[in-house]
């Protein structure tokens, strides 16, 4: 019922992703046999590929208890030292939007990766001192939807960085497939794959999808999800053929119709569709650009030929000509 029953806990639950999960299990084999914490893990990629999900695995596998917080939460050095603090030996601390940590909180972070040591200020004025305490070796793992948004000495403690990809169908039908044996939900085989075909390569997307289909299969059908339901229930809930959404399609067709395919900057984009810069480049941007529908050029935006035909539109000059 809950997300956290159907996230897998396990590295042989985890499914796609199959260079991640070799090395992971690799790596963490390596660690245990020695007896050691884990090095400090980064994981990026797009939102709902599964990064909060395999800092919970990192910590099963390692038989290590998980510490969560994320960068915006941890405002002050106190926030973090007392995160710290309250670390066993091996533990892991999962630092979620790890790019929005404040820079003075990333200075307290560095010696703790480093060597281990907390090394913060406390009070104020005269009495202000400079504590240092020893820290049990840890395992931070931090994730970001943009790698490239991390400063160089932080991304640089990281001794593992994973980027996580968009899944295959067929990877996303077996997500989908998993969770719907654990809700209990009757589904064929086509209907996963329905679900799988129109989740934009994102296993949060596909489990949701999932939930919604068997709102649709238990009032409109016989409960069943099978391939005319599932069908059905994601044209109701405005998911095109390509699996792409509402925002998907007034992305694409603000960037064909307002500005002629392109090049467009970034700010233009995010006026014209009242969306926000960093949910159009974090969310909206990576799935249409994997698929083919967006480019990203020095001059801004463009729509490829895939864009102009998704939507039945004629193909402007310069893209005719290639043909
Ligand atoms: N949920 C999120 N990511 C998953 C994955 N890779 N495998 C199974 N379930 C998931």
């Amino acid at each position: 019922q809950l997300d956290r029953a159907i996230r897998p806990l396990r590295l042989a639950d985890y499914i796609g992703q199959p260079v991640v999960r070799e090395q992971m299990e690799l790596f963490i084999r390596a660690a245990r046999g020695r007896g050691e914490a884990l090095d400090h893990s980064l994981i990026f990629g797009p939102p709902g590929l599964g990064k909060t999900t395999l800092a919970g695995i990192i910590a099963q596998e390692m038989g290590v208890s998980l510490k969560s917080t994320s960068g915006p939460v941890l405002e002050r050095p106190g926030d973090l030292a007392a995160m710290l603090t309250n670390l066993q030996a091996g533990d892991v601390l999962f630092i979620d939007e790890i790019h929005r940590l404040s820079p003075v909180v990333e200075e307290v972070l560095y010696p703790a990766l480093e060597d281990f040591q907390l090394d913060i200020m406390i009070g104020e004025g005269p009495a202000a001192r400079s504590i240092k305490l020893d820290l049990p070796p840890f395992t931070l793992v931090g994730a970001t939807t943009r790698a490239g948004m991390l400063t160089n000495p932080l991304r640089d403690r990281f001794g593992i960085v994973q980027r996580l990809e968009f899944y295959s169908h067929d990877d996303l039908a077996t997500i989908v497939r998993r969770s719907a044996g654990i809700l209990g939900l009757p589904i064929e085989d086509a209907g996963a794959f329905e679900i799988a075909r129109r989740a934009r390569g994102t296993p949060r997307i596909a489990n949701r999808l999932l939930r919604r289909v068997r709102d649709f299969a238990e009032v409109r059908g016989r409960g069943q999800i099978t391939l005319d339901i599932a069908s059905d229930a994601l044209d109701l809930l405005d998911v095109d053929a390509c699996g792409f959404d509402h925002q998907d399609r007034r992305l694409l067709l603000a960037l064909l119709e307002k500005f002629d395919g392109g090049p467009v900057g970034l700010d233009n984009l995010s006026a014209a569709i009242s969306e926000e810069r960093n949910t159009i480049e974090d969310v909206l941007e990576p799935y249409l650009i994997q698929q083919g529908y967006i480019m990203r050029t020095p001059r801004g935006r463009m729509a490829t030929r895939h864009a102009w035909l998704h939507f039945g539109l004629t193909l402007p000059q310069h893209l005719q000509q290639a043909a």
